[in-house]
């Protein structure tokens, strides 16, 4: 038997404050989480959703440095795109807060304070980098080196995002300041730690023994940590953005970001509910459930709950439904490549369809492996499904009834058979889908309530109403009763899921409010009652639509590669009569043509101002031979000839890489005759 919690408070990883969000945000955190609400909301039931940004760390100062502002401005900055653009996807946060309020400086030091006098710390002085020219000790991402583990040369000193392990900035290989470039040196320091060896019997007890039913990514993940056995943690910092340590005479250090940022969800409870938020944090019939991406899994599982463990009077999380990353067209999401979906730009390039986007992600959301997100699958999904089946099922029915019955629910006489298959199959939709939210499988959820308008549009489909006008109205009557209590019906599954459409077809449709309750109930709509004028919910995309976005990411891909070429060392110098000898001409390609049997090879005939050469080139890949016929190259002419699939080659065509990769022939800017030397 699954228990029974008076209340549930959901909590959402609180995003960085240096960029908008994404849609890997959306599709691991922020959309699952708003379903769970929102359909706890629908039940009727007790619960909060709490979130906010996570406005310290490293990478916020890093930014500000980079961009000659304060810490402050950054976080002023993002706090409010991203604020804003939760809001505009329908996101219903309880409380949208901050980790620079008042509130949460407050929460965290006290917090701080209690660990450090129950003694539940560690204190330690050991060495740390230290950047002498900045003057400042390089906390996380403050150092850059090699990877212990893997040998990634762009490791962070908190992390390496190429092998994913958690790292100390001194376990880095060839250490560098992100500040100076320089070299660090050692130097000691003071830090507390928290002591997550001592939590560990009780963390593998509580997890790997209490809570098998959790995600298997999640589980494992614990696991393998646990089973590797913690090691203590410091929680201070040297720098001096964050929450000062609250420990008299110390200076200079602040909290380190991962330990106030989880207080966050308790200080943003409190701001909501300053009178009886412990009722959520401390009462064992409350439920606390993180959504957080897979990268958080170990802060929330491990190193927060030691953190309650320490601390006493905190109930641990009842589960964690941590998701696996989102992609974007085949790679990995990045905020420093730009390689993303920002929310805020999506709802200003896509107004009025917040609903298509929390589909998408929904139906394609990295449950349990990696998933990718492509434009071509958004343009497919919202104009085969959310047009072709959900938004097609609900104007037949309602355009048939303002044809048929002057937009007035008609009654429902009595029903055939196949009609009761059809109700007994919309009563089953409210148990499955529940279930499956309940359980985190929004994937399968969503399927359940799309399920619901497939029946509808084929129940139209096999009754084919509008045949039966001529002959048989009573019929068509009942037809349409069932048809529009399908259509309310969806109104309430599609709820959690699209806020926004569901509202429309509850107005259109003269609903009054959406209850889960009613959810599979044949007389949601009483006979008689009118109903407003058909609209449409879904438009279909176009592809120009969609190839204007490909295009955009095109672009940030070439503005990638541009800005991570390096040029080569230049190589040893040489004498100018060493170039002399080269005899490096100008010619017209006259005639050029595929070599058999070489898949990479093009067979060129140039005109060289004297009898004419042949010059195989292993340029097939990037050129048809038609685009080369009448262009000007420039190619050595003095090689000793050499053979290809038995053409002789007199020379070499000279080309470079261009910024895809791709071989570009190199040739004259002005008029230049076949044979002109070049030098
Ligand atoms: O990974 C991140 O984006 C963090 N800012 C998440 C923090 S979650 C919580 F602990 F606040
Ligand atoms: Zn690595």
């Amino acid at each position: 038997m699954e228990k029974k919690y008076a209340r549930t408070l959901v909590t959402t990883a609180l995003p960085y404050a240096n960029g908008p969000v994404h849609i890997g945000h959306l599709a691991g955190v922020y959309v699952p989480a708003d379903i769970y609400t929102r359909y706890l909301r629908l039940k009727g039931e007790d619960v909060i959703m709490v979130g906010g940004s996570d406005e310290h760390g490293v990478p916020i100062t890093i930014k500000a440095q980079k961009e000659g502002v304060t810490p402050q401005d950054i976080v002023d900055r993002y706090h409010e795109i991203i604020k804003k653009s939760m809001e505009g996807l329908g996101i219903s946060f309880d409380v949208y807060s901050r980790t620079t309020s008042a509130m949460h400086r407050q929460t965290a030091s006290e917090f701080f304070r209690t660990l450090y006098e129950k003694g539940e710390f560690v204190e330690k002085t050991s060495q740390q980098l230290y950047d002498e020219e900045a003057d400042q000790f390089l906390a996380d991402r403050y150092v850059t080196g090699t990877c212990p583990h893997c040998g990634f040369d762009h490791a962070y000193g908190d992390q390496c995002e190429s092998c994913g392990t958690s790292l100390n900035a001194t376990d880095l290989i060839n250490p560098k300041s992100a500040i100076t470039g320089n070299t660090p040196v050692l130097k000691e320091t003071k830090h507390w730690y928290m002591p997550l060896d001592k939590w560990e019997p009780r963390l593998r007890e509580w997890i790997l023994e209490g809570h098998k039913e959790w995600k298997p990514n999640v589980y494992g993940q614990c696991k393998s940590w646990l089973d590797e056995h913690l090691q203590p943690r410091a929680v201070t910092r040297d720098l001096n953005w964050g929450i000062p340590v609250p420990i008299d005479g110390v200076e200079g250090k602040v909290l380190y970001v991962w330990f106030d940022a989880p207080i966050g969800y308790i200080s943003n409870t409190k701001e909501l509910l300053p009178d009886t938020w412990e009722r959520y944090w401390k009462s064992p019939d409350s439920r606390i459930i993180h959504f957080i991406g897979k990268d958080n899994i170990v802060f929330h599982c491990l190193i927060f709950p030691a953190m309650l463990m320490a601390e006493g009077s905190y109930q641990l999380p009842e589960n964690v439904p941590a998701n696996e990353f989102l992609n974007l067209e085949g790679e990995k999401i990045s905020t420093s490549r730009n390689w993303a979906i920002w929310l805020n730009e999506y709802l200003e390039e896509f107004p009025g369809k917040q609903d298509v986007l929390r589909y998408v992600l929904t139906a394609n959301a990295p449950e349990t492996k990696d998933n990718d997100f492509t434009w071509a699958d958004f343009q497919a999904r919202n104009n085969n499904e959310l047009v072709a089946i959900l938004g097609n099922f609900v104007n037949r029915a309602t355009v048939l009834t303002h044809k048929y019955f002057g937009g007035k629910v008609p009654q429902c006489g009595e029903l055939a058979d196949y009609d009761r298959e059809v109700v007994a199959e919309m009563g089953k939709v409210k148990e499955t889908l529940g279930d499956n939210i309940e359980h985190f499988h929004f994937r399968e959820a969503l399927k359940d309530a799309m399920n619901l308008a497939r029946l509808g549009n084929k129940y139209l489909a096999d009754t084919e109403p509008w045949k039966l006008a001529k002959t048989d109205m009573a019929r068509v009557e009942t037809i349409l009763n069932v048809a529009l209590q399908i259509a309310a019906n969806l109104a309430i599954a599609f709820e959690p899921f699209l806020p926004f459409s569901a509202e429309k077809l509850r107005k259109m449709l003269c609903m009054d409010k959406a209850d889960w309750s009613r959810l599979g109930a044949t007389d949601l709509l009483k006979a008689g009652a009118e109903i407003e004028k058909p609209e449409l919910l879904f438009e279909k995309i176009e592809d120009d639509v969609i190839e204007a976005q490909r295009a955009r990411l095109e672009r940030i891909k070439q503005e990638n590669i541009v800005a991570n070429f390096k040029p080569k060392a230049v190589a040893a110098p040489v004498p100018f009569e060493d170039f002399q000898k080269l005899d490096i001409r100008v010619g017209r390609v006259v005639k050029c043509e595929k070599v058999k049997k070489a898949d990479k090879l093009l067979c060129l005939t140039i005109d060289d101002g004297l009898k004419g050469r042949t010059i195989v080139s292993g340029i097939a890949k990037w050129y048809r031979p038609e685009e080369l016929e009448g262009k000007e190259v420039c190619f050595v002419a003095n090689f000793a000839p050499r053979t290809f699939k038995g053409i002789e080659s007199q020379g070499m065509i000279l080309s470079a890489e261009d910024a895809d990769g791709r071989l570009v022939v190199i040739g004259p800017h002005g008029e230049v005759k076949p044979g002109v030397r070049v030098g």
